[in-house]
């Protein structure tokens, strides 16, 4: 990582102060570490702070210049400008006094590149902590919302509202308070169940490097890898076995995007034609393979590492199984690149990152 990298406890609730806005991106757990090079790479951020985690997601705190807009984060699921922080372990009354400051608030939205329209004086507080050992949740969101109406005597908890603080615990005795800015991707004309969250898509495709050939999903389902793959301006194919999963995906991409209907242990392509595989592999009792699973996972590994050109990726998403050890990893561990634990509607699951042989290799 670029050794710009500062401390989180350096990014402090001193917002538009010095002519930045410091801010939160919150993403799903696993992927705090590629949240940070995309803010690096395409936000413009001008710090970006360690990896937190609240208990449901990581957040990683960062600054921008005051009045700059930020570009959609692919890889964010929600995106917070910062009101407040603290840290240690202070008494309940103490910690909230640090996190609510309506000067600092103001301050915030002054700061803040398009302000909030409306005239409507509602807000909602929600709270996270990692642990209730001190003080409870509850506790915490009435403490917060009785500092914000004594400043505020004039605004009105509704939901939806107008202005929505989350107070979250991201450390041991790290506390910050954020104002939401992003509600992140709107609803898709269709969702089938076992959709992909769109961050973790995005994460995957950002894992299979920028290739020149067409990105494949085999198994694309709705088409989120797909769509994740276009939006960063990379040609994409997507495919899936079901009529279903492609009529899915047909409603939720371009016109014109590139769907075909196949097995993916026998694609329609010719030997190296693309420039990566990259999928969210079926498993689980939701979509199951014909056959023993790892002897699946082995021909459909086989016939991935057929269609990507020499030097391309395979990145999968896949639990770490004994089927996954047997199918894939007994013979092709050697070609392992990366990997990383993320939790999949909370359950555990592995990103796997392969390249595929060069040309200088043999066999
Ligand atoms: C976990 S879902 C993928 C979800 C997808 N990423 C999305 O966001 O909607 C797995 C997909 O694999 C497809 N599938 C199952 N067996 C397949 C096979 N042999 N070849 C191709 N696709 C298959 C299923 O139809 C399903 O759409």
């Amino acid at each position: 990582m670029a050794p710009r990298s500062r401390d989180a406890a350096g990014l402090q609730g001193t917002v538009g102060t010095r002519g930045s806005v410091e801010c939160l991106a919150l993403t799903a757990p696993g992927l705090g570490p590629l949240l940070r090079e995309e803010l690096w790479e395409r936000a413009g951020a001008e710090q970006v702070g360690r990896v937190e985690n609240d208990g449901r997601s990581d957040v990683v705190p960062f600054s921008i210049p005051a009045g700059r807009s930020l570009p959609r984060l692919r890889l964010a699921e929600e995106v917070l400008a910062q009101v407040g922080w603290a840290r240690g372990e202070l008494p309940l009354p103490c910690l909230v006094a640090r996190l609510w400051d309506d000067a600092r608030f103001l301050r915030t939205l002054t700061a803040l590149p398009s302000r909030r329209r409306g005239r409507s004086h509602t807000f909602r507080v929600v709270t996270r902590l990692t642990s209730e050992r001190r003080f409870l949740r509850t506790q915490f969101r009435d403490r917060l919302v009785g500092a914000i109406l004594r400043s505020r005597p004039r605004w009105r908890q509704a939901d939806p509202a107008r202005f929505e603080l989350w107070a979250l615990q991201t450390g041991r005795a790290t506390y910050r308070l954020g104002l939401r800015l992003d509600e992140g991707p709107g609803a898709r004309p269709v969702e089938r169940p076992g959709a992909l969250r769109p961050a973790l898509a995005a994460a995957l495709v950002r894992l299979a490097g920028r290739p020149g050939r067409p990105l494949l999903d085999p198994c694309c389902g709705s088409g989120t890898v797909v769509g994740e793959a276009l939006a960063v301006g990379l040609k994409a194919i997507g495919a899936d076995r079901s009529w279903d999963g492609i009529w899915a995906a047909r409603l939720n991409l371009p016109a014109r995007t590139c769907l075909v209907a196949a097995d993916a242990t026998h694609l329609p392509f010719p030997r190296h034609a693309l420039g990566a595989v990259v999928t969210n592999l079926p498993f689980g009792r939701r979509y199951r393979v014909a056959g023993e699973h790892a002897a699946w996972l082995a021909r459909a590994f086989a016939e991935f590492l057929r269609v990507v050109e020499p030097g391309g990726r395979i990145v999968l998403l896949h639990p770490h199984s004994s089927a996954f050890e047997l199918g894939v990893l007994s013979e092709h561990r050697g070609r392992l690149r990366w990997r990383r634990p993320v939790a999949l509607l909370g359950l555990p699951a592995t990103i796997w990152v392969f390249d595929t042989p060069g040309p200088l290799d043999r066999g």
